[in-house]
């Protein structure tokens, strides 16, 4: 990738946004992508709302330095605690001519037609969930829809450590479940609003009625993404398309090609950083 490629950067406290990534990669092989997982910090979840937001400014001011003119934040933590600020304060002041985008607008843009009973469960973390952004959000554009939210503190931890096969997990998940489910039992549909958490969907799946529709982001927000690039001309004009990609991690680098291939599904060449 010459230096003066302008990539669409893919950003993650961890692998988790290896999950999305992987859904935009086959919608638009032929487009430049740089992936930043910040796993020396990771988890972001149970972290304060002023952590999250100078940890995630820093990984998109990283990104802008590196010449990307569009970041995707594949992370909902981030999403629901620190891309407002920064589109509302950051970009406006210094980066006019940058956007950030994140995952929780696109998938509450569609969810509330995916119910029949009007009621959708949110697993997600702790910042996630007290943060209010998916009622907020799916209140603005499905007003009769009850959203019933469950943070899943422990998932995400197991996750980044490559824990996530073992019995601990499974205990974690039956329990988060039934105070999701003591909450409401009118749930017929649960989104993972973690991009960590289709990682482990065989084990959710395991321990829900089969009437239960489990949704998970990747796809949504790579249709949302190709659509919002289809309005938006200039941006897409100078977005360098050579079908490359490049990784990087602030934790170890041999470890995200390890973690990084099984999620990705093919090979991952990853780079640390220091932020
Ligand atoms: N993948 C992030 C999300 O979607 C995980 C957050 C974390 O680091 O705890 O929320």
């Amino acid at each position: 990738m010459t230096k003066n490629s302008q990539s669409i950067g893919i950003f993650d406290s961890g692998y988790g946004g290896l999950t999305v990534f992987k859904e935009i990669k086959k919608l638009l092989p032929n487009y430049d992508f740089i992936y930043l997982g910040d796993n020396a910090r990771a988890p972001y979840g149970n972290r304060s709302f002023e952590t999250v937001y100078e940890y995630t400014l820093q990984c998109v001011e990283w990104f802008f330095a590196q010449g990307c003119p569009l970041v995707i934040l594949a992370c909902n933590t981030a999403s629901a605690k620190a891309l407002r600020s920064i589109q509302q304060r950051d970009l406006v002041a210094r980066y006019h001519d940058k956007r950030v985008l994140g995952v929780i607008r696109p998938t509450a843009e569609i969810i509330g037609d995916l119910t029949n009973t009007k009621t959708i469960g949110i697993l997600g973390t702790k910042g996630t969930t007290t943060s209010m952004s998916y009622p907020i959000e799916i209140g603005h554009f499905f007003p009769d829809i009850n959203v019933v939210q469950q943070a899943c503190p422990m998932w995400v931890p197991f996750i980044e450590n490559g824990k996530y096969h073992g019995h601990e997990m499974d205990e974690f998940i039956r329990d988060d479940l039934d105070s999701l489910f003591a909450q409401s039992t009118d749930i017929d549909t649960i989104l993972l609003a973690c991009t960590h958490y289709p990682l482990i969907q065989d084990k959710i799946r395991q321990y829900l009625p089969q009437n239960i529709r489990l949704i998970t982001q990747g796809e949504i927000v790579a249709a949302s993404l190709v659509e919002y690039l289809s309005r938006q001309h200039w941006l897409d004009e100078k977005i360098t398309k050579s079908g490359n990609t490049r990784f990087y991690t602030t934790g170890v680098a041999d470890d995200f090609e390890t973690h990084g291939e099984v999620i990705f599904g093919s090979k991952v060449k990853a780079e640390h950083v220091n932020l």
